[in-house]
């Protein structure tokens, strides 16, 4: 009798209708926003972050995100998640029934001040009152902690201010840390020593990675990540995006090549490759530009 061996898993949080969305300079439909996370859903994706309810007028193309979530099919095996930086966030979150919210600060205190007009102190306060609220709807909160490795402001961070940022997180009850490398600036032996300040307080089931690519380094910094333990991602399709308080950083990690690494590397994904090849596709001719991932260009050339 043949063994059935199963395939190690790794999780990918597809973040691109929010953190590739977010940024984008040419004004997308929400039925447009709409048609992307549908097509996301058909891939096989169990975590899809559809937008965030933050200021329309700090974040434009994230308005009516709420409404946008309300639309969407509901299934229990899909979290469709909302960015919240606020208790008037979580609230919206909230009323349209959104079972997994996240919060984000950075390790960077200007960062933090540019970002969401607060210290990371002030943040870390907020959080704790929209996490007892979360709590008592049973509505899980992820936490992001930006600037991991660079700040577009101040430099170079010191791993161990990462590491106190995403424990106080941890500690107020994130079920998930994900760590935001926001400017893509990073390389691998600076990424092992952020994770090894991390790791040695908290466990890495609870942590996850947010590549941007900007100087193309992602994968690489992702296979240092997996590595060290590390088994959850963010990507976005197409590469999309990146964050409009960091100028110049580039898109997330493209979930194709994401997708490629960890798939020829023998990981489960729980993605249909031909679905991802078509919502890739969809999402190019939206957008009207050639699509950065290395994967999506060679799978359209065979
Ligand atoms: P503020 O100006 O300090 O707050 O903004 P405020 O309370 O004074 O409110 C200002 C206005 O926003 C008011 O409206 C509020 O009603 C409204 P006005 O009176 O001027 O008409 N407002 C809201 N509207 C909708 N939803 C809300 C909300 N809260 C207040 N929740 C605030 C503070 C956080 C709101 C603002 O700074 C903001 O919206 N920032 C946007 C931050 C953001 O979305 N950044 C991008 C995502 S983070 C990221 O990309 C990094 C990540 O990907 C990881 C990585 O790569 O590193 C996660
Ligand atoms: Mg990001």
């Amino acid at each position: 009798m043949n063994a059935i061996v199963d395939r190690e898993r790794v999780k990918i949080v597809e973040v691109g209708p929010r953190d590739g969305l977010q940024n984008e300079k040419q004004p997308i439909s929400f039925e447009q926003r709409k048609d992307f996370i549908l097509d996301l859903i058909q891939v096989g994706f169990e975590n899809i972050e559809v937008g965030s309810c933050v200021s329309a007028k700090w974040v434009p193309q994230m308005a009516r995100s709420d409404e946008l979530f309300a639309q969407l099919p509901q299934n229990p095996a899909v979290s469709l998640s909302l960015l919240t930086p606020n208790l008037r966030g979580l609230d919206a979150a909230l009323a349209v029934g959104c079972q997994e919210v996240a919060v984000f600060t950075a390790a960077s205190e200007s960062f933090t001040q540019k970002n969401i007009n607060c210290s990371i102190d002030q943040s870390l306060d907020t959080f704790s009152e929209m996490m007892q609220k979360a709590q008592d709807h049973g509505v899980k909160v992820r936490g992001y902690v930006s600037c991991i490795v660079d700040c577009p402001y101040e430099g170079a961070i010191d791993p161990k201010q990462v590491a106190k940022v995403v424990s106080r997180l941890f500690d107020m009850g994130c079920y998930e840390i994900s760590l935001g490398e926001t400017i893509g600036t990073a390389t691998p032996d600076r990424v092992k020593k952020v994770w090894e300040a991390c790791l040695s307080e908290i466990d890495p089931a609870s942590l996850a990675g947010h590549f941007h690519n900007t100087y193309g380094m992602a994968i690489a910094n992702i296979y240092q990540s997996l590595e060290q333990g590390i088994r959850v991602f963010d990507s976005s399709l197409a590469g999309l995006g990146g964050c409009p308080y960091a100028q110049g950083a580039s898109g997330n990690v493209a979930t194709e090549d994401l997708y490629y690494l960890l798939s020829r590397m023998g990981f489960e994904t729980g993605l249909d490759e031909a679905a991802l090849m078509h919502a890739s596709r969809n999402i190019d001719q939206v957008l009207q530009r050639p699509n950065p991932s290395n994967f999506a260009k060679a799978y359209r050339s065979l």
